[in-house]
């Protein structure tokens, strides 16, 4: 997604620029193309050496200086960008910026460029609450200008409050997203659902599986990045949400069907990467149980002190709307879809991949189906790669070689977007 792109990011002299490095050695490293400013005041705290020797690139500081050179790079810089990412913006860049000052490379590249803007306030946070800065960046936002919000927390003097950069990553998929605001999911919503279910034994134990959620969530970067609109609903996983994805969280099925009808009314597109349970226990218990063979709510334990626990079926998701479709109705709010859903489904197997997936992708009447071989060690449950076969409605089997689940996901993109037209 950031290979080759020209990326410009703008450094403030701020506390937080020392920051800055890291995002820029991150760019360098997945081989986007970044062109470092610094104001006279980052200076002071972080070398442009610095920058320069993690961009393995030049970086720009004085407009002004003799030979003329950077003055003719601030038109180059502002016409090649395709993002430009202010990282920390100062209170006093944003005022600039508001009121179309270009009184250095920085602020004279901003006013200059027609890149889309990403700022990542960042300052004390009594300035970053000041009536003139919220002014400000309210008017850069309604311009159309991406603000990463600063997270609340301890700042460099030692106060507490709003105002802390957000992690590199956070800064990665603001720049990501701003890049792909014009790709081939631009104007459509898509739902992914990603994780496994965990169904409740008691207060304390449940039924549960081993998905990570790896896959949904590399999906669901992807839309973004491709310029989507992503509902991202998860069941408990240990990934930190992706920047500009509404994430929803969820425990069980039952939970999982409720956000899924929800978010699906008005979405283009519904993948179910999730690992949704099929059973969950009929009865949880609403105290936690004893190993001491006491009988409670309906669980009676056996002569050698175990029990038996009762399974039901849970709904099937992706099921249902196949169903809804055929009766003409959109399930719990009928009548209300307005488009066509393109469903993608899962199927995680452990043997005989292509029946079960080729019976899946008709018994759930989805556009198409991603089977995976989840026996094998580098793919499926917790791994970083994926081995999957592609099966589409429309007939035909596509086998994939292992790949990072991201490049995976932007090959089921690949073949959802035609699906769209
Ligand atoms: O039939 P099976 O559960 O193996 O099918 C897997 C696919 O169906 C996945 O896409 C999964 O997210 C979805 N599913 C569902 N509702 C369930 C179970 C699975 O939509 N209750």
């Amino acid at each position: 997604m950031l290979l080759n792109r020209r990326i410009v990011v703008g450094i403030c002299g701020g506390i937080a620029s020392y920051k800055a490095v890291d995002l820029v050695s991150k760019l360098q490293q997945t081989g986007a193309l970044v062109d470092v400013i610094l104001t006279k005041h980052a200076e002071d705290f972080v070398r442009p050496l610095t920058f320069a020797a993690v961009s393995h690139r030049p970086a720009y500081t004085d407009l002004w200086e003799a030979s003329g050179q950077a003055a003719e790079m601030h038109i180059v810089l502002a016409e090649e960008a395709e993002v430009l990412a202010i990282v920390p913006a100062t209170a006093n860049t944003l005022a600039k910026l508001a009121h179309g000052i270009a009184d250095n490379m920085l602020t004279a590249v901003a006013l200059a460029t027609q890149a889309p803007l990403v700022l990542a306030p960042a300052m004390y946070r009594d300035m970053y609450t000041h009536p003139a800065t919220r002014a400000n960046l309210a008017l850069l936002r309604e311009r159309g200008a991406h603000i990463v919000e600063p997270e609340v927390g301890r700042l460099a003097s030692g106060a507490i409050g709003p105002g802390r950069l957000p992690e590199t990553a956070v800064l990665l998929g603001a720049i990501s997203q701003a890049l792909g605001r014009n790709g081939d999911l631009a104007g459509r919503k898509v739902v992914v659902t990603a994780g496994g279910t965990r169904e409740p034994i008691d207060p304390v134990r449940y039924v549960g599986n081993r998905s990570s959620g790896k896959m949904g969530f590399a999906l669901a970067t992807e839309a973004r990045d491709r310029g989507a609109q992503v509902v991202l609903i998860s069941g408990p996983v240990a990934l930190d949400a992706p920047y500009g994805v509404e994430l929803h969280a969820v425990e069980t099925a039952l939970e999982m069907r409720d956000a899924v009808r929800g978010a699906t009314l008005d979405a283009d597109v519904l993948i179910m990467s999730a690992a949704v349970a099929d059973f969950r226990p009929a009865a949880p218990a609403a105290h936690k149980l004893k190993k001491e063979g006491r009988a409670e709510q309906g669980i009676a334990f056996d002569a050698q002190g175990g029990f038996t626990l009762h399974l039901v079926r849970n709904p099937d998701i992706l099921g249902e709307l196949a169903a809804a479709e055929d009766s003409g109705k959109s399930l719990g709010d009928e009548g209300k879809r307005q488009k066509r859903l393109v469903r993608v489904g899962f199927a995680a197997e452990t043997s005989d991949l292509v029946s079960y997936a080729q019976g899946k992708l008709a018994a759930k009447r989805l556009d198409l189906l991603v089977g995976n071989d989840v026996s094998r060690s580098d793919s499926g449950f917790g791994a970083e790669t994926n081995k999957v076969l592609i099966f589409h409605a429309a007939g035909g089997m596509e086998d994939l070689p292992l790949m990072p689940k991201q490049d995976v996901a932007a090959a089921i993109w690949d073949r959802i977007v035609p699906l769209l037209r």
